[in-house]
């Protein structure tokens, strides 16, 4: 009889409660369900991609108002263009292609970011260059801009995108596509009357001064959006990301670039 049947015979007449018995089934067990784990994890880790890029895609589309139930959602982001932004120069780069460039992934490069002394978005260091969508009319004039923000709530990061008009100043729509604020508290930042409240509201007065705010008190209609009752510190943190990425370090001048046809 070959050393496997005598293993097995072995096994099954060992009774139900020897240790060495539960020790063989609690290690085969482990091993099988740590193969099929992995085999999981491997196989689907593309299709988890692909997912999170239509997902992306998907809020794009619902930050410039173009998205309804049903729609195709690749189809429909083709007529975007999309774009990589020099955010030292304020420039467009074609250093890289911007449908595989990485944003997260060069906030964490050395060679592709800035660590920040002044970190009003806790982000600890601004990635130099961003991907942007321009949206155009039939005409190839600029409809909507729409500019990748993010930075530290209470919980987390909170990674969306803003959507301005083109004179470069009247937001359009912001939206979060991830975050793990509190639900009913944070992650009201997702709830869509919270969210209208964006739209007419202008970055900055005649003068140019950055002056949109969230804050519990209205300093002045055009600039103000109402701090989340109960959630002001995912407030607190809203409020210093959209500063932060429309302001000098961030996307400002390139849309100062934008709006002078200089970019
Ligand atoms: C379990 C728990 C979860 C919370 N989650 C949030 C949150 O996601 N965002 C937030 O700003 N505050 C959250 N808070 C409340 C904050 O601790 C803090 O009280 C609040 O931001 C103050 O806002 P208020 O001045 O509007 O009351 C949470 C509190 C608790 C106990």
């Amino acid at each position: 009889m070959s050393d496997s049947n005598n293993f097995f015979k072995k096994f099954k007449q060992m009774p139900v409660d020897s240790i060495t018995k539960t020790v063989i089934v609690a290690t085969t067990l482990c091993f099988v369900c740590s193969m099929v784990v992995s085999f999981a994890a491997v196989n689907l880790k593309s299709i988890q991609e692909v997912n999170k890029a239509i997902d992306k895609q998907k809020n794009i589309l619902q930050v410039a108002g173009v998205y309804y139930e049903g729609i195709d959602v690749q189809k429909t982001f083709s007529s975007f263009q999309p774009a990589v932004v020099d955010l030292n120069t304020g420039k467009f780069t074609d250093k890289f292609d911007p449908l595989s460039f990485d944003d997260k992934k060069a906030a964490q490069d050395p060679l592709l970011s800035t660590p920040l002394k002044d970190d009003p978005a806790s982000i600890g260091r601004r990635t130099n260059f961003a991907t942007i969508y321009l949206l155009k009319n039939t005409d190839g004039s600029l409809d909507k801009v729409i500019l990748p923000i993010h930075g530290y709530g209470l919980w987390s990061t909170l990674y969306g995108f803003i959507a301005l008009e083109k004179n470069c100043n009247d937001i359009f729509g912001l939206q979060f596509y991830q975050h793990a604020e509190t639900p009913g508290l944070g992650a009201e930042v997702d709830n869509p009357k919270w969210k209208a409240q964006w739209n007419g509201k202008k970055l900055t007065n005649a003068n140019g001064d950055l002056m949109i705010q969230v804050a519990k008190t209205k300093k002045d209609e055009n600039h103000h959006i109402d701090a989340l009752a109960g959630a002001t510190l995912t407030s607190n943190g809203v409020d210093n990301l959209v500063k932060f990425w429309m302001g000098e370090t961030g996307f400002k001048k390139f849309l100062n670039n934008l709006k002078n046809g200089a970019a």
